[in-house]
């Protein structure tokens, strides 16, 4: 049986919701609590799958790992972990990237990690070179077998001189988990250096980690022999904030957003403030609202941090398909996001994917066969359509889509939403969405 999520657009959504713990940060700070010696706890935590399978993974490695949904917090206690058998790691192949952060922490405490075949959203190949290569200058020995990476460290984890190809946001944390523990330093040049990168460093920090960045995006670790357990709140999770704000734009609504933090938005409120969306700034959140009238075209690219976020994207070309004039979307992150377009054309939007680089900087995608370039010319009369949802963000731009749409969308995998939106459904009625969950 499939759940089928119905919904009937054409209302404007309004009201509050409230942003926990952020996606990107959460899962990878209860890694780190792996490489204590004691207890740590963590709050703010959003009840989402990946969530789940970060605490399922820690268990079956001895971490013991308690989760007050109330209270939304998690302890977490290292001090038994062991190394979890073939099986136990296998059931949870295909799940979640996050495995691959295991490493470090693992060949610390056991000397050796084996990491299943990855899962995630499918937006690009979304290799493991980068993780391979600096666990390699680390020292380990990497073993490619049918059913997984095994990875050991047979004569220990040393600092290391490394510079990274592209600035990734998971090599940068693979370089902080792992480089934390190594003897001696470790310098990281062309580091990602996204929030969530720093709310990890700051983690890491309370747990005894020597750790510094520079303006040239550079980390430099100086390793340490134990450390102990943290206590942290997590920074609020930023692209849902950016989605609840670009629902309210293109369902011409008026949603306060809990939680939502300017620091971590400049780059998207800039180019929600061009588009024609108003915004006030409140201590506990943000609210967002259409600001009447029509919106405006523009041309805009992703970027690593602190340009805007290939995760804003996807929601925010659907409010471009309701703007007066053509605008160009430059994805220079993944060389394969705008997969989600086509279910947009099928309703009525006017998009054309390019595979040149067509904003104003070549990307590493350009020259190449991928489709990383969008053209949309608006403002389009949105219909309802049937839709299956491909992955995280497309899926949730495919809803607010539905949701400014005239008529009836019939949504099939709404469960890949789960992986990082809280309890999406019950805020999307909590805002007047007419939206209904049946089996078919
Ligand atoms: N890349 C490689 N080799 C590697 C690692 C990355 O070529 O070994 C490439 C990727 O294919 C991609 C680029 O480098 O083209 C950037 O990838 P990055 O490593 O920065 O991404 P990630 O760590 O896998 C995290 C988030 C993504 C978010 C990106 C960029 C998590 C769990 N995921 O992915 O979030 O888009 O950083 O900020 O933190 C999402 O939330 O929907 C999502 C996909």
């Amino acid at each position: 049986m499939a759940t089928l999520l119905t919904i009937q657009g054409g209302k404007p959504l309004q009201g509050r919701v409230r942003v926990r713990g952020a996606k990107n940060l959460v899962p990878k700070a209860m890694v780190a609590s792996l490489l204590g010696s004691e207890p740590s706890e963590l709050r703010n935590i959003p009840e989402i799958r990946d969530v789940e399978i970060v605490t399922s993974l820690l268990a079956i490695h001895g971490v013991k790992v308690d989760h007050d949904l109330e209270a939304g917090s998690l302890t977490m206690d290292p001090r038994e972990t062991r190394n979890a058998t073939y099986s136990e790691i296998d059931t949870h192949a295909g799940d979640s990237r996050i495995p691959i952060l295991f490493c470090g922490p693992l060949m610390h405490k056991n000397g050796e990690a084996f990491i299943p075949d990855l899962g995630g959203c499918r937006i690009g190949d979304r290799p493991i070179d980068y993780h391979l290569e600096v666990l390699r200058n680390f020292g380990a020995v990497v073993d490619k077998q049918p059913s997984g990476i095994r990875i050991s460290a047979p004569k220990g984890l040393l600092g290391a001189k490394l510079e990274l190809p592209y600035p990734s946001v998971g090599a940068t944390e693979q370089v902080l988990l792992t480089a934390v523990l190594a003897e001696g330093i470790t310098e990281l040049k062309n580091a990602a250096v996204e929030p969530e990168i720093h709310d990890l460093i700051q983690i890491l920090q309370q747990m005894g980690a020597i750790i510094s960045v520079n303006t040239d995006r550079t980390i430099r670790i100086e390793g340490v022999e134990r450390l102990s357990g943290y206590r942290h709140r997590a920074i609020p999770d930023r692209n849902e904030s950016a989605s609840w704000a670009s629902a309210a734009l293109v369902t011409q609504g008026d949603i306060y957003v809990e939680g939502a933090a300017q620091r971590d938005l400049t780059a998207f409120l800039n180019t929600y403030r061009k588009i024609g969306g108003e915004f006030e700034v409140y201590d506990d959140g943000i609210r967002f609202w259409h600001g009447g009238g029509a919106l405006q075209p523009l041309v805009l690219e992703t970027d690593v941090h602190p340009g805007f976020m290939t995760d804003w994207q996807q929601p925010m070309v659907v409010a471009l398909t309701q703007a007066a004039g053509v605008s160009i979307v430059h994805e220079t992150v993944y060389e394969n996001r705008f997969g989600f377009t086509h279910a947009l054309q099928r309703m009525g939007a006017s998009i054309q994917l390019h595979r040149e680089c067509l904003g104003s900087n070549p990307c590493r995608f350009g020259q190449r066969n991928f489709l990383h370039s969008a053209v949309i010319s608006g403002p389009s009369k949105l219909h309802g359509a049937d839709i299956d949802v491909p992955d995280l963000r497309g899926g949730f731009s495919h809803l607010i889509a539905a949701l400014a749409a005239e008529g009836t969308s019939r949504v099939t995998g709404i469960e890949v939403i789960n992986r990082g939106y809280e309890k999406f459904l019950d805020k999307l009625t909590g805002l007047g969405a007419d939206v209904e969950l049946s089996e078919r």
